[in-house]
């Protein structure tokens, strides 16, 4: 007998927490192994931050917080959604937890009923699905393709609502494709959703910062007033700026909803670190100057790595709008042999022979719900791109 749940077997662990965890134990082995799995930016969190972290530590702010998050990240919170986003929200609007992941998984598990649905565009963020079964819901997965940009077109979207859709889940830029999202394309599926009032909207904003060639961000609230009332618009502090493991995301939406939300909060994890929400305050409080100079760097990376790719045989690689991946097809390679002379079955196969043969870790597109395809994360510096990138051409090369 199993010692998991019934809700706990219906998930899988993160395959790209997996991935990253086996280029590791490889390193460990003494393996040349460049890792291109993490999702988490390569610089550091800058100084300011770290600054108002240890001051609050030396000022003694060391004890609980109110469960949902303290009143002044709150306040900078508001601030940030009316300042970038022109958002209007109150602070009792707003939630704050340990990290972006639970402010979804929050919302989830104080929302759905059993069998609700939850319509998710593939490929997706590996977390998503999961989290969406834990709380009890249904995912209901819409297949974007390459050629619409992996975007989700209305027509699906409208075919994907049922009675029973609780929620949308769309993320703009997108993990894993760093597709993003025009005003005009909001407004296009926003006059969709405000067709069907029993669906609510949760738009994960993560990546905000990181687009590229101009793109202008637009986050579905601010799109569509009409659908403020059923919006939530989740982001953090994680990757804009590099505070992955600081461990703070909010969002603003209804309510009723953040109420719920907190009740929630309340009795599980309780407050985010005190530490760390000073922190953020800075991070959104402070100077922001620091943010377009990454993005350009980001921006040279991508460019780098989208051209390299497509001189590499079987693989082609669109070019995302923003945050810090790319997601190739490798459908050229399927069916074909490995230099190790295994056949590519699908792109599982391409990943682990591509980790095996040339010590290059990236994750699968079966992982994000859409194959064959695999996710590049491009951040990390120049020198190790050119390097993995150039073992990837070889692989390929070789590949028959
Ligand atoms: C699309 C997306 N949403 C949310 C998160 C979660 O962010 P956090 O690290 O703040 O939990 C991530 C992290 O990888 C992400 O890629």
């Amino acid at each position: 007998m199993s010692i998991e749940s019934p809700a706990l077997r219906r998930i899988q662990p993160s395959q790209t927490i997996a991935v990253s965890a086996k280029a590791r134990e490889l390193k460990r082995q003494g393996r040349d192994v460049i890792s291109l799995g993490a999702g988490e930016p390569d610089f550091d969190t800058p100084d300011n931050i770290k600054e108002a972290a240890i001051k609050a530590i030396r000022d003694g702010k060391t004890k609980y917080t109110d469960p949902d998050g303290m009143i002044e990240l709150k306040e900078a919170v508001v601030g940030k959604f009316k300042r970038e986003n022109g958002l209007d929200y109150k602070t009792s609007q707003i939630h704050i937890a340990p990290g972006g992941k639970p402010v979804i998984y929050n919302a989830l598990v104080a929302t759905l009923a059993p069998g609700d649905e939850v319509v998710i565009p593939a490929p997706y963020w590996v977390s998503y699905p999961d989290m969406v079964l834990l709380a009890g819901g249904e995912p209901r997965f819409v297949e974007t393709t390459a050629a619409d940009g992996f975007k989700l077109k209305p027509e699906a979207l409208e075919a994907a609502i049922t009675p029973k859709t609780k929620w949308l889940i769309l993320n703009s830029p997108s993990n894993p494709t760093g597709a993003a999202y025009s005003a005009a394309e909001l407004a296009a599926l926003g006059a969709v959703l405000k067709r069907h009032p029993q669906v609510w909207i949760l738009t994960d904003d993560m990546y905000e910062h990181l687009l590229y060639d101009g793109f202008e961000f637009a986050t579905m609230a601010q799109v569509n007033p009409e659908l403020y009332d059923r919006t939530l618009t989740m982001n953090g502090v994680s990757k804009a700026y590099a505070m992955t493991g600081w461990r703070i995301g909010y969002a603003g939406g209804p309510e009723p909803l953040i109420k719920a939300m907190g009740k929630m909060i309340s009795q599980t994890t309780s407050n985010a670190c005190s530490i760390a929400q000073w922190a953020a305050v800075e991070a959104l409080n402070g100077t922001q100057g620091f943010i377009p100079e990454r993005a350009q760097a980001f921006e040279k990376r991508r460019d780098l790595v989208v051209s390299m790719l497509n001189q590499a045989k079987g693989l082609h690689c669109p070019k995302p709008e923003g945050a810090f991946y790319v997601y190739p097809s490798c459908e050229g390679l399927i069916g074909k042999r490995a230099p190790s002379g295994k056949v590519l079955e699908n792109d599982e196969a391409v990943v682990t022979e591509l980790l095996e043969g040339e010590g290059v870790a990236v994750v699968h597109g079966a992982a994000f719900g859409l194959s064959p395809f695999f996710r590049i994360s491009y951040a990390t510096s120049t020198e190790v791109l050119e390097d993995a990138c150039a073992r990837i051409q070889r692989f390929c090369a070789a590949v028959d």
